[in-house]
């Protein structure tokens, strides 16, 4: 039997369509979790809200573009009308483009730093009260691309880099409040991100093979219950720390 480690908590979580996100959506409703998920994606989002209610969680999923501020704000009023409160924030949320940088563009650049980075900093805003009133924590995703060099993802790299300094700054500004921000950097995960991100033309394949696993790519799963981890009373001493789930790729 697994360990009922989020009975009476709420975790709200973006990106919880596809891959990381929805994986853990369904780790935290197996240990008792209700769930408020979020994406931009209505289909992928459905799903995983049915498959949530089918382990038994409590689940609802609502339309939220990170990009969009207002849309952030009224996800939060609905997951704090519906369950009383967030417990545990996981943005997950992220899009990953690859192109060479000398020809990278600004729109490009513009859209990464604002989805990743700014949609996590506005989703931390959002929910720093509710979060506060309920010693809460929070759960970022960062990347191994923010601890050594990603070829053809500077925007991408600096995304997750500002992720990693961003929660370092929730942890000391608000741990003697109670709260803790953590950050996860996956490496290797297969996912459909991994699948679809496409490569620039001609690229230099040795640049690419410092970004791949010892051994072999695992699975969303492996991630989501580092995660769980983290969030759970199993993590109460860390803050501000950031762990690698990257199969050894940087090890
Ligand atoms: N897969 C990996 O190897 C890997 C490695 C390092 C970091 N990550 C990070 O993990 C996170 C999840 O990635 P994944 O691999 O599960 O990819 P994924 O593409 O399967 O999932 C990302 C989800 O985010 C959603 N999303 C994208 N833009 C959004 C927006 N504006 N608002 C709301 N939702 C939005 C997508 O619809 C999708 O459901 C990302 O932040 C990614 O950068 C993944």
């Amino acid at each position: 039997m697994t360990m009922q480690r989020f009975e009476g908590k709420v975790a709200f979580i973006t990106g919880a369509a596809s891959g990381i996100g929805r994986a853990t959506a369904e780790r935290l409703a197996r240990e008792g979790a209700s769930l408020f998920l979020c994406d931009v994606q209505q289909e992928g989002l459905e799903a995983t809200v049915k498959q949530c209610h089918e382990l038994g969680a409590e689940a609802e999923g609502q339309r939220c573009d990170v990009g969009e501020a207002p849309d952030i704000v009224a996800s939060v009023d609905a997951c704090i009308k519906r369950f009383g409160g967030i417990d545990i924030l996981v943005n997950v949320a992220g899009i990953l483009t690859l192109e060479r940088t000398e020809t990278a563009s600004l729109e490009t650049w513009e859209r990464i730093l604002r989805i990743n980075l700014t949609g996590t900093f506005l989703l931390c805003q959002a929910a720093l009260a509710s979060l506060l009133e309920r010693r809460g924590n929070i759960v970022n995703i960062s990347s191994t691309s923010a601890l050594a060099g990603m070829p053809y993802a500077a925007a991408y790299g600096a995304s997750k880099g500002g992720i990693l300094a961003f929660t370092r700054t929730l942890a000391v500004e608000y741990g003697k409040q109670g709260l803790r921000a953590n950050a996860i950097c996956p490496g290797s995960i297969k996912t459909p991100m991994t699948g679809r991100s496409g490569l620039p033309d001609n690229p230099d394949i040795s640049l690419l093979q410092r970004a791949m696993a010892l051994d072999e790519p695992r699975g969303p799963e492996t991630v989501a219950a580092v995660i769980a981890m983290v969030a759970s009373d199993d993590g109460a001493h860390i803050n501000g720390e950031s762990i690698r789930v990257d199969g050894g790729t940087l090890a």
